[in-house]
């Protein structure tokens, strides 16, 4: 089973990936995390990515497609994929069937999350982070106990440099301009994108989601934060 999470930079595409995973063990392939990877790391890949990313706009389709090549070949070849983040332009989507394709496997779902701009740049400038552990606060609705501080774990929490509000203001153009097309390809190509409303709360929005693919509705997991 192939799926894919469509939508805007802050909708939520993370949070319930990470639900999905932890819910029914599907393997969940972020290419911005595993960009931040590539920084962390400070390889070549992360190199080349950082003034992209750090200015709001796509990582070239090259870079992102030898990126995910190399990940897909280092899976399982039988698990079941969520895409989050990817593809993000008609190229990769394209390159995406052919690359499923080789592997005998094909989109089965594209699912999209969907949410107005305003609470959008409201969640993703409150969003804080932990470096050492991945946990996810928000200082408007889940603030850690104390500011600046991890509850699990102590670290100092970081801002993403791509969460100051006039990035995410770019990144929400890029996001109109350059992802929503890809509504009408896998439309007209016969894989109508099930839509979920992404401003509820995370529950409603997770129980939404399983119903939208099929699955049987049940009580969120206990660990609800993002990977990053
Ligand atoms: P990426 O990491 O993919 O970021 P994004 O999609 O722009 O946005 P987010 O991950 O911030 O949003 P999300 O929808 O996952 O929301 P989340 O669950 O985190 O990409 C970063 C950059 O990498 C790109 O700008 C680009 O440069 C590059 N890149 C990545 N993929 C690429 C590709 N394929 N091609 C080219 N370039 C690529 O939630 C956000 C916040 O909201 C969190 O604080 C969370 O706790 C909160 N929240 C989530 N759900 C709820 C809810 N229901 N209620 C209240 N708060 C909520």
């Amino acid at each position: 089973m192939t799926t894919i999470f469509l939508g805007a930079p802050g909708v939520g595409k993370g949070t319930q990936a990470v639900l999905l995973r932890e819910h029914v063990g599907w393997v969940h392939v972020s290419t911005g995390d595993l960009l931040r990877a590539a920084r962390r790391d400070d390889t070549k890949l992360g190199r080349r990515a950082q003034s992209f990313m750090d200015a709001g706009d796509l990582v070239p389709d090259e870079l992102i497609l030898d990126l995910v090549r190399e990940h897909l070949a280092s899976l399982d070849p039988g698990a079941s994929i969520l895409f989050d983040g990817f593809p993000r332009t008609l190229p990769q989507a394209e390159a995406l069937d052919g690359v499923l394709e080789e592997l005998g496997r094909q989109v089965n779902q594209v699912l999209l999350l969907d949410g107005d701009d305003d609470e959008l740049v409201k969640r993703l400038s409150g969003r804080r982070s932990c470096p050492n552990c991945g946990a996810v606060y928000n200082v408007h609705w889940s603030p850690p106990e104390e500011e600046g501080r991890c509850d699990r774990c102590g670290a100092d929490l970081v801002q993403r440099e791509d969460d100051a509000p006039d990035t995410v203001r770019r990144r929400l153009d890029v996001y109109r301009e350059l992802t929503e097309p890809l509504i009408g390809f896998y439309r007209e190509s016969g894989r109508e994108p099930a839509v979920v409303d992404g401003i509820q709360s995370m529950e409603e929005v997770h129980q939404a989601v399983l119903e939208s693919l099929g699955m049987e509705v049940d009580c969120i997991p206990k660990t609800a934060e993002t990977g990053e």
